[in-house]
């Protein structure tokens, strides 16, 4: 198991928001996380990647306890993240903010890296030099995704990456998501589309307020009748 919570609980003040979560990531998997808005899906990401604090139960990544460990050390060790909102740097360019994404290491392979993002991602290339905030909202998405590879991930985190996106552009981001899973990055995927989260993903959990409600196999989940009526308005 590469990725294994247990009993994990956070709150805010004395709201509760995620009330004793198990959930496993195996190396290669895409497990993708759905529910409604206000679930807990994002507090549940950035217990993952330490900028929430936790107030009871245990992270463990390869075997190893990091739940007390700082979201520094978690980028060192390959837990990166695709923040909800994208969040890249409007005034800084393009290639400034994939650079961001490799603060954790130096040497010449940042260089060969970011031409592989180019290559992933052609228009990344094209608008190297202009600032992030002058890119559309899918390109600003390519954008958060390349930088967080830029982290060298042994486990991808996206938060809400189809969020605010064209429909068009949806199945664009979630064909990339799908490509990076084939190229063997393991990949926890959390989204309101639970339709095009589920379609893609080995296995699905599903949340609602704080507690994981089902989990299963991808393809069960999207012919599960609780999901699909609450879920896939079908
Ligand atoms: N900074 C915060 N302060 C207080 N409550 C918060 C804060 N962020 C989120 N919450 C609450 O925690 C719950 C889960 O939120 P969130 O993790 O953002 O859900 P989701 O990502 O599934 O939409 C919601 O009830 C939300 O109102
Ligand atoms: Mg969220």
């Amino acid at each position: 198991m590469l990725l294994e919570i247990s009993g994990l609980t956070s709150h805010y003040g004395r709201i509760q928001a995620l009330k004793g979560i198990d959930l496993q990531i195996r190396e290669g998997e895409l497990v993708a996380l759905v529910g409604a808005n206000g679930a807990g899906k994002t507090t549940l990401l950035r217990c993952m990647s330490g900028v929430q604090p936790i107030t009871g139960g245990t992270i463990k990544f390869d075997g190893k306890d990091i739940s007390k460990m700082s979201p520094e050390h978690r980028v060192g060790l390959g837990i990166c993240q695709s923040p909800e909102g994208r969040q890249v740097f409007g005034p800084m360019s393009v290639e400034d903010n994939l650079r961001l994404g490799a603060y954790r290491r130096h040497g010449p392979n940042i260089k060969a890296d970011m031409d592989r993002m180019y290559e992933m991602f052609p228009i990344l290339h094209k608008k190297r030099e202009l600032p992030a905030g002058t890119l559309s909202g899918g390109q600003q998405q390519m954008l958060a995704i390349a930088r967080a590879l830029m982290g060298h991930p042994r486990v991808l985190l996206l938060d809400e990456p189809s969020m605010g996106l064209a429909p068009l552009l949806v199945a664009e981001i979630f064909k990339i998501v799908e490509a990076l899973k084939e190229n063997g990055t393991t990949i926890f995927l959390v989204e309101q589309n639970a339709y095009a989260a589920l379609a893609i993903a080995d296995r699905g959990y599903v949340l609602e307020t704080g507690s994981v409600v089902l989990s299963d196999d991808g393809a069960k989940l999207l012919t599960n009748e609780k999901v699909k009526e609450a879920y896939l308005g079908l």
